[in-house]
């Protein structure tokens, strides 16, 4: 049993893969004094073409592997998951408290679009699933929501390859019809890794439609949760980030200083297994 403080421990991020790193930049920007670590399920990404009942158990195996660190609280960085898993997450974590990207994206989304008019770009799963439109919804009605799922951002994020002719072609294909038909007046970054295409997605959907990236948003609801909770760290320096994945270290380590925009030391990054918990 740990002897820390509740304020002195760390929060953990887990995602099915690096994309979460995006939040966990906004997390570790807003909250400097807060200690993270960080679970990408390298092995078994993508989450987004997956059954909830799959990512769920999945889900539940990786915040299990972050309590083994003691954490104060519970980042779901991945919308997949927090779409279909954050119930599950919640009961299993009891009465560790969890946080998923979707609320927080969606009052984004309601903030950036007074018209309601709203986009919803996502994985297969979280379109799925409607999460998004649900929260979109609970608070404002009238909203009119759109939603498209765009899978192959995720392979090309993931090979760095976010500018130029083919990403363009890409988005092209994805959005120009949904566009044109729903007139969003904003587009929500509904996956970790869009934040990495931002630059040729604002391109494709124009000057009026404001982009949404939720990490900002989530960082934000953090604070104000660990400020609820009484389990904020509001000085002092904190434990460098820890990283744990399920495959290929090295290659986290690399690919993931271009989510993280810092550097990952190699020998930063844990090899963990998940399959027995
Ligand atoms: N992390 C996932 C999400 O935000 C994207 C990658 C995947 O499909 O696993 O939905």
């Amino acid at each position: 049993m740990s002897t820390a403080s509740p304020r002195d421990k760390p929060i953990g991020v887990f995602d099915s893969g690096m994309g979460g790193l995006t939040v966990m930049r906004a997390l570790m920007e807003r909250l400097p004094h807060e200690s993270f670590v960080y679970l990408g399920d390298t092995a078994r990404l993508p989450y987004g073409s997956k059954s909830a009942d799959v990512v769920t158990r999945y889900a539940v195996q990786c915040a299990r592997a972050l309590t083994a660190h003691d954490i104060k609280l519970l980042v779901v960085a991945c919308n997949t998951a927090s779409s279909t898993a954050l119930p599950a997450l919640t009961q299993t974590l009891a009465p560790t408290p969890v946080i998923g990207v979707i609320e927080p994206g969606a009052e984004a989304a309601i903030a950036a679009a007074p018209s309601g008019r709203i986009a919803v770009i996502a994985t297969e799963g979280t379109v799925r699933g409607g999460a998004y439109s649900r929260a979109i919804l609970a608070r404002n009605p009238a909203a009119r929501v759109t939603q498209q799922a765009c899978p192959l951002f995720v392979a090309l994020a993931e090979e760095g390859m976010t500018t130029g002719p083919i990403p363009e072609l890409v988005a092209k294909q994805y959005l120009d019809a949904m566009l044109g038909e729903a007139k969003p007046e904003c587009l929500v970054l509904g996956c970790t890794h869009f934040p990495a295409l931002k630059e040729t997605i604002a391109r494709v959907a124009g000057p009026n439609v404001v982009l949404v990236d939720s990490a900002a948003t989530t960082a934000k609801s953090v604070e104000r949760l660990l400020g609820e909770k009484n389990i904020a760290r509001e000085s002092g320096t904190p434990e460098p980030p820890r990283f744990l994945a399920t495959d290929a270290p090295e290659r986290f380590a690399r690919v993931g200083e271009i989510f993280l925009g810092r550097k990952i030391a190699g020998d930063s990054v844990e090899l963990v297994d998940l399959q027995n918990l």
